[in-house]
């Protein structure tokens, strides 16, 4: 395998992080990368938890202190994936260490951590930094977002983005850091799965004019480590109807972000509909990618069509899979990664980017409109990008 060499750390060892190293273990799938990652070094507080990296023969530091990490000549870029109230302290840490950044989101418990991790940002203009967020990457959601960017579809007459789980419907399940605003944020669900929601709108330039939003905390106690029950304080739910200007003309668009959404589970959907063609894909069935159009029929005349396609296995970055078998969850996190290391190396070319810092800080604002307007029952404003002097 060629390309350069580039030394990896992560920084949580758990859900995440783990995934990142499964995902490293299958880089030789991607057909000629300019790079070569290799899993150094990997941080957790809890030793139980490094143990699971001894498998991974090219880590050679296991630390509970990510100082140690951060102070290596022999790492280039770090992951971090930890609780959102860690994110602003390890980010800027990890930033002014001067080692590269692909952050986990919400990036930042909210919209100050956001704005402070910004500023590292700029203080440090030479460190890369990106932002997780996969979903986009599953090959049905890149044909729709090359369609939708395209223009192919004609004025716009609707768009709806959403992340639908129903992990939650158990309300025997443990409370957990996830579900506390102390430690996810008061954004709650916004947090944990908004940026999954926005990522591709906001790459599309749908920040919306306005947001509208009903939030739902249904499950407001969890039982505690002893059993005793404990209040689960964060929103579980949240449907943002959204106002969009698009030049001449603005349309609505709904962005949904559910921990309770019975029958889903890390259901990740788009649609977008427009005056000449249509077009949505969901992860409930990942290889399907429906299109509308106008089809002529054999009598003379059109009829209206949603039509059925089968989107195979080729993502943003190709790979030596056969392009009819099917993707998932994995190689999502595989793409990204490609694509996040070949932009750092300045070789993404026309790929679609890892979500870009100003991207998940918008995720922060919409969240800030999105509380205001549920508290006032109203349309808000969705504040202007902060200036960072
Ligand atoms: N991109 C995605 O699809 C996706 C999915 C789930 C979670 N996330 C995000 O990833 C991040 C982590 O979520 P997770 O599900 O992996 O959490 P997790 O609880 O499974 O893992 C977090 C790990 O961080 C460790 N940790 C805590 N404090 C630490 C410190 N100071 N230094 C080093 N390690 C520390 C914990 O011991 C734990 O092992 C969050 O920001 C979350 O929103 C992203």
């Amino acid at each position: 395998m060629s390309g350069v060499d580039v030394r990896i750390g992560i920084i949580g060892g758990g859900l995440m992080g783990r995934e990142l190293a499964a995902a490293l273990g299958r880089w030789p799938a991607l057909i000629d990368h300019p790079v070569r990652p290799r899993l150094t070094a990997v941080c957790d507080i809890r030793p139980e938890a490094l143990e699971w990296f001894r498998q991974i023969d090219t880590v050679t530091q296991l630390t509970t202190d990510y100082h140690e990490m951060l102070a290596s000549d022999e790492i280039d870029v770090v992951y971090v994936a930890v609780r959102h109230d860690l994110h602003e302290a390890i980010y800027t840490d990890v930033i002014a260490a001067g080692k590269d950044l692909l952050a986990e989101k919400p990036f930042g418990i909210d919209a100050p951590a956001a704005e402070s991790i910004l500023r590292a940002c700029a203080e440090h203009p030479g460190v890369f930094v990106r932002c997780s967020s996969e979903m986009p990457y599953f090959p049905g959601a890149q044909l729709a977002y090359r369609m939708i960017a395209s223009g192919e579809l004609g004025r716009i007459v609707s768009a709806r983005s959403a992340f639908l789980h129903s992990s939650d419907l158990d309300v025997t399940k443990a409370i957990n850091w996830k579900r506390q605003v102390a430690t996810c944020g008061a954004a709650g669900v916004m947090n944990d799965l908004g940026l999954h929601a926005w990522h591709v709108p906001l790459r599309l330039g749908w920040a919306p004019r306005t947001v509208y939003a009903d939030l739902e905390n249904i499950v407001t106690e969890r039982p505690g480590p002893d059993g005793v029950p404990v209040p689960c304080d964060t929103w579980d739910n949240a449907v943002l109807h959204c106002r969009v200007d698009s030049g001449e003309y603005s349309f609505p668009m709904t962005v949904e972000t559910k921990r309770i959404d019975p029958g889903e589970k890390n259901t990740w959907l788009l649609e977008v509909v427009g005056m000449e063609g249509g077009v949505r894909f969901s992860t409930k069935n990942p290889k399907r990618v429906e299109i509308f159009a106008k089809i002529p029929l054999s009598g003379g005349g059109s009829e209206q069509a949603w039509q059925q396609i089968d989107a195979g296995s080729q993502s943003a970055w190709p790979t030596v899979t056969g392009g009819i078998f099917e993707f998932g969850f994995s190689d999502a996190i595989l793409q990204m990664w490609a694509c996040f290391l070949a932009e750092r190396t300045g070789e993404l070319g026309p790929r679609f980017a890892t979500a870009h810092p100003r991207e998940a800080a918008a995720t922060h604002r919409l969240a800030v409109a999105a509380l205001a307007s549920h508290e006032g029952g109203r349309a808000v404003s969705l504040a202007a990008e902060p200036a960072l002097a």
